[in-house]
């Protein structure tokens, strides 16, 4: 116990040099011309060549969050990306090629990572309600899945075949509340995912996955939720867990392999924000871990982590273009972009806060505050509220940065409107990732 303690790094303070950094890729730079520009790749131009609403993921950014969690983790446990907050096929194949593996929550995310070519042995397969089909897809793969619920384990008994074994973890609800939206909450008692440990239930599924013919359980898995950046909550997550363990291995003669911390660290979208670094997270965590197995006397199970956001999401840029703008005399003036709550429900959803430059000149003086809209057709369509831009043009490109996780994810086509293109942008060359939707998509499904 004690070397593994000390096998673990002090607590490095995050290193930052510009508030700005924390919201833009690490490519991004103004260039000559005065433009934004990402990967080598003029913004304006992009906008230009591409049309608008257009995503640009920096290849770099995402690249560099994926191996900082790789290099923390320091080969004490797995890395695992979570497909929900942004996924396609070329995407994967970078998540893959830095060393992670892959949280998916459905038959359809599974369908996409091994369409992608992603190592099915480096998936896990959550979801608090898997149906018949998600856990026969699951075990077909050779996924890890984590059950969530007593139902799965009756199900499973079907799915797996008789003699054979299913890899399975499970959730656990620790009872840890963090401070973030209430939406994003999900480790507290009062939450449709999970085992709790504090009614017991937690206990009593790791008996029935033992007992049980056709499971092999590896380990345990916790998620407290998303977007926090106070550490604090899983500190205190683990230390439940760990007494979980201490009654596990006491009662049971069970002690885990692998213990899952879940993901959710935060990320900047504005100027205020400064969340810890992922370095700092995979830190804590392990520190948490390997410190509170000391002190019990437990054997230091390897550490699943599950970041979706803090990977997608600073590489992620939304571009538009302004149309219609509408003064309202001593009220608001509506800037109203081409996109909105079909590519971005995030302001609506949580009440999430974003920002915005103006790509052709992000160092302009701004002149007074506006209100960005969107164009679908519902009043609560707006992206920002009051915010201080330079005066501002129709046919004028804006950028909002941090759209890369959540965004095109929940992107709908409400009001017959096609999803956005999607470039991969490195070293001055822009890939698509996935082409702008046509008209004739959007009537793909229907039966004439
Ligand atoms: C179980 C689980 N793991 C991981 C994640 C990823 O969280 P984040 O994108 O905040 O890192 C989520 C997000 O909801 C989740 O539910």
């Amino acid at each position: 116990m004690a070397d593994a303690a000390a096998g673990v790094v002090a607590l490095a303070a995050p290193v930052r040099t510009s508030k700005l950094d924390l919201l833009f890729p690490v490519t991004y730079r103004v260039n000559a011309a005065g433009h934004m520009e990402v990967g080598g790749c003029d913004l304006i131009e992009l906008a230009r060549r591409h049309g608008t609403p257009l995503y640009l993921y920096d290849e770099a950014t995402v690249r560099q969050r994926a191996s900082e969690y790789i290099a923390a983790m320091d080969g004490a446990g797995q890395v695992l990306y979570s497909a929900k907050a942004f996924a396609s096929p070329q995407f994967l194949r970078v998540i893959a090629d830095e060393g992670l593996g892959l949280d998916v929550v459905s038959a359809g995310e599974l369908h996409l990572a091994l369409k992608s070519g992603f190592p099915r042995d480096r998936v896990h397969f959550l979801g608090n309600n898997k149906s018949v089909e998600d856990l026969e897809a699951a075990y077909r793969a050779g996924a890890t899945i984590v059950i969530d619920g007593d139902q799965e384990f009756e199900l499973l008994r079907n799915v797996v075949p008789h003699g054979s074994r299913a890899q399975v973890m499970l959730r656990i609800s620790p009872g840890v509340k963090p401070d973030t939206h209430d939406h994003i909450s999900t480790g507290q008692l009062d939450s449709k995912f999970g085992f709790s440990i504090e009614s017991g239930a937690a206990r009593k599924a790791v008996e029935t996955a033992l007992q049980h013919p056709s499971l092999e359980l590896v380990g345990l898995h916790s998620h407290i939720g998303s977007q926090i950046f106070a550490l604090g909550a899983y500190e205190q997550a683990m230390e439940i867990m760990l007494g979980l363990l201490v009654e596990l291995r006491d009662g049971l003669g069970y002690e885990p392999r692998r213990l899952g911390a879940g993901g959710g660290l935060g990320i900047a979208y504005t100027q205020n924000d400064d969340p810890p670094t992922p370095r700092h997270f995979v830190e804590t965590v392990r520190h948490a871990l390997v410190t509170g197995c000391a002190r019990r006397d437990l054997k230091v199970p390897e550490l699943v982590v599950e970041p979706g956001r803090s990977i997608a999401g600073p590489a992620g840029i939304a571009l538009y273009t302004v149309g219609s703008i509408k003064d309202i005399p001593g009220v608001r003036r509506y800037v109203a972009v081409d996109g909105g709550m079909g590519d971005n429900i995030r302001p609506k959803l949580y009440g999430a806060r974003y920002e915005a430059f103006l790509a052709s000149d992000p160092d302009q003086a701004t002149d007074g505050k506006v209100t960005i809209a969107g164009k679908y057709c519902e009043s609560t369509d707006i992206l920002i509220t009051d915010i201080a831009m330079p005066p501002l043009e129709p046919g004028d490109v804006i950028a909002v940065p941090a759209a890369g996780a959540y965004c095109l994810a929940m992107a709908s086509n409400y009001n017959g409107m096609p999803r956005p293109e999607v470039l991969m942008l490195r070293d001055g060359e822009a890939r698509v990732m996935r082409r702008r939707e046509t008209l004739d998509d959007l009537l793909i499904t229907e039966v004439f």
